[in-house]
């Protein structure tokens, strides 16, 4: 449809068929339902009013969809099709490593290309659009959702959000194959206090700006046609109901022009958040705070109509709202075209070789390696126990695997029986130590235990208040030690666990955090030495719960403590543990051993705009091949504000054989070193900067550079 067009429809539209085009329902409304994340619906729905509303949540399949879409084209006076969203997260069938396992490959086109993989799948299955990537920055590995970020870093995290949409969006929504991209949730959602789902945030704006909010930013200008505000406050109001946000920060700032969803529920519950005194005031702020589309509420549903009747102002963002709901719409090209999918798409692509490679790469390039004395690789001709209920679960998929069947799901016993057919396996899938496991431990070259979390301990509304390894898991674990101690501690989780007497007592630790269908299969290539790892942590493992939340690039002190041995009385530290993490950002081990020459600069200043490179060489002394990633970090010595003690400004991922050598170069231009000065301008300050190439955050020898 033109513009005009467009407009033309909604002039023929009533005030109450322009509203219901801003609600999303659950597939409860249409006998079905897949998800209910909030609470359900206990709000009148007119007779076949289900068949006008704009948009619909969580259903998905090829004939179930067709079959609604039918109802849609032929009930909504308009024939105006609905589009079909849903949490297709890390994968739709086939699914790959979670969002915090893809941070740790840190390769963002990696992530593209999986997302590419999803949307094949996705849109085989009738879907239009998908409730992601997830932006939200994250630093407290008891907030539950950390598994569906990226990470800590805002860097890294604004190039897999860009990625992801790229990925998602292929060579246009219009498209059969591709899906458009949900950017979510506006904003900082991650920085729930106290790591608790649904909690208010308290950011100083600084640190929203600075750190939280480039990712969501990064997304929105990779084309995203979609953002979800989210449940959390800042500055004290819902971010569903604030005009500060949604108006000035994303649509004045970002320059959005899409569609803004909002979290599930999200606008009644401004209600109990005292942020509105009724339904019909969370409606009407959200519509002025720029809220399109009300999911899973019935503030605009019920609320809205009554007010606009009265009000030109409501009836002129009624007008403009339901407008962007229709333009989405166009762009998909269900005027055109409302079905997507076929029979034939779902069976080409499901499960197919194509994303089943994919599936097992992922899980190699993520699961990172944080100790290793000497055990791994595991010759084939040893003798194995495998020990722990994972081994044998099929729950270490991740949360938002809404659409995965769990007997397509590869288990690791499976996937070392499969894999390795020739090597001696003998698995014992209990989490209780019985003297058979013990004996048969005692009698293996080695034991892996299968451990952490499964994965419907993390996800939305699942945080912790203490992220220590559970107890079960440490007798379980000890009890194997203490009959053999060749002993790797393989982990499945979904956050960055408090590890630090696996890390003491194991031979070696592998994180497969939650990779997927076909994954463990690729977790055990490596294990085995047919792959190298190279994964890296993606957000720091903290000694303690006690020390989150926390972050490589945390700020300087007015007392800083330089590489603690014990407590410093009156300065910046604990009594009991260390500043730093047990397994920092970016920290991860390889195969191979990787050395690095000393960083060489072009040039010792920088002008405004000019560019500097650093450049260094990277070294595999070890005997196998395999990937290094070198990271860029750089810190602004002093600043009109504090500033961090470093941060990620590159990294690149290259494969060094055996003996051999590669450089690697970084361009420095003006544009990365910006920040909010005092007066919140974003903007470079000349001065004195530090660079510094190397394997990981706490990578030492820097060199200088000035900013004139
Ligand atoms: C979650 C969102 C999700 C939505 C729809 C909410 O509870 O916070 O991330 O997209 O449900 O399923």
């Amino acid at each position: 449809m033109t513009d005009v067009q467009l407009k033309e429809l909604l002039a023929e539209m009533s005030l109450g068929e322009k509203i219901e085009q801003m609600i999303q329902f659950h597939g409860g409304f249409y006998g079905d339902v897949k998800l209910i994340t909030g609470p359900g619906h206990d709000y009148s729905v007119k007779p076949d009013q289900q068949w006008r509303i704009g948009t619909v949540l969580g259903e998905a399949g090829y004939e179930h969809l067709k079959k609604l879409q039918d109802g849609f084209m032929e009930k909504q006076p308009h024939h105006i099709p609905s589009i079909f969203m849903a949490d297709v997260i890390h994968g739709y069938k086939t699914i790959y490593p979670v969002p915090l396992g893809q941070g740790a490959s840190f390769d963002p086109e990696l992530t593209k290309e999986l997302a590419g993989a999803t949307a094949k799948e996705a849109s085989a299955a009738g879907l239009h659009v998908t409730f992601s990537p997830m932006c939200d920055l994250s630093r407290d590995a008891r907030w539950g959702r950390c598994m569906e970020g990226t990470g800590e870093d805002p860097w890294l995290n604004a190039r897999f959000a860009e990625a992801t949409v790229l990925g998602y969006q292929g060579d246009g929504i219009e498209k059969q194959g591709n899906i458009a991209a949900c950017v979510k949730h506006f904003a900082a959602y991650g920085a729930a206090t106290a790591g608790k789902d649904y909690s208010g945030v308290e950011l100083c704006e600084r640190t929203l700006l600075d750190d939280y909010l480039p990712s969501y930013e990064a997304a929105v200008k990779a084309g995203a046609p979609l953002v979800m505000s989210a449940f959390n406050t800042i500055n004290r109001i819902p971010c569903s109901t604030n005009k500060w946000l949604m108006r000035k920060i994303l649509r004045e700032k970002m320059g959005f022009d899409g569609v803004v969803i909002s979290d599930y529920g999200a606008v009644q519950e401004t209600v109990v958040h005292s942020a509105s005194y009724d339904k019909a005031d969370a409606a009407a702020k959200a519509l002025r705070a720029g809220l399109d589309i009300d999911m899973m509420s019935d503030c605009y549903l019920s609320y809205l109509e009554e007010q606009a009747k009265e009000s030109e102002e409501l009836r002129q963002l009624i007008d403009e709202s339901c407008l962007r709901v229709l333009e989405l719409k166009n762009k998909l090209g269900l005027f055109d075209n409302p079905i997507r999918g076929s029979k034939e798409l779902e069976e080409a692509y499901f499960y197919c070789d194509a994303h089943k490679e994919l599936s097992v790469r992922a899980a190699r390039e993520s699961a990172t390696l944080l100790k290793n004395d000497g055990l791994l690789p595991i010759s084939k001709n040893s003798k194995i126990a495998v020990v722990g209920k994972l081994a044998t679960s099929t729950n270490i998929v991740g949360s938002w695997a809404i659409f995965a069947e769990a007997d397509k799901t590869v288990t690791f016993a499976d996937a070392i029986k499969s894999r390795y057919p020739e090597t001696e396996v003998f698995v014992y899938p209990y989490d209780e130590a019985d003297e058979k496991m013990l004996s048969g431990c005692k009698a293996c070259d080695v034991v892996i235990a299968c451990i952490g979390e499964e994965d419907f301990k993390t996800g939305e509304s699942k945080s912790i208040s203490d992220v220590t390894l559970c107890p079960e898991h440490q007798a379980l674990f000890n009890a194997v030690y203490g009959v053999n101690q060749n002993v790797l501690s393989l982990l499945y989780a979904g956050r960055p666990l408090a590890i630090p007497m696996l890390a003491e007592k194991s031979k070696a630790i592998l994180d497969a955090w939650y990779p997927g269908t076909f994954g463990n299969i690729g977790i055990c290539e490596l294990i085995f030495g047919d792959a190298n790892p190279c994964g890296r942590v993606p957000m720091s493992f903290p000694h303690t719960t006690g020390q989150l939340p926390m972050h490589y690039s945390a700020f300087t002190t007015g007392r800083p403590v330089e590489n603690w041995t014990g407590y410093v009385p009156f300065a910046s530290n604990y009594m009991d543990v260390t500043n730093v993490a047990l397994y920092p950002f970016g920290f991860g081990l390889s195969y191979s051993e990787f050395t690095y020459s000393p960083v060489e600069l072009s040039a010792d200043t920088l002008q405004k705009d000019g560019k500097i490179t650093a450049t260094v060489t990277v070294t595999n002394k070890g005997t196998r091949d395999g990937k290094e990633l070198v990271q860029l970090y750089i810190r602004d010595v002093k600043g009109s504000v504090i500033r961090p003690c470093r941060e990620l400004k590159g990294l690149t991922k290259p494969f060094i054989k055996a003996g051999e050598s590669v450089t690697v170069s970084f361009d420095i231009t003006e544009d990365m070193l910006r920040f909010h000065n005092e007066d919140m301008e974003f903007v470079a300050e000349p001065g004195e900067f530090m660079v510094w190439i190397g394997g990981s955050s706490l990578t030492q020898n820097g060199v200088n550079f000035r900013l004139i």
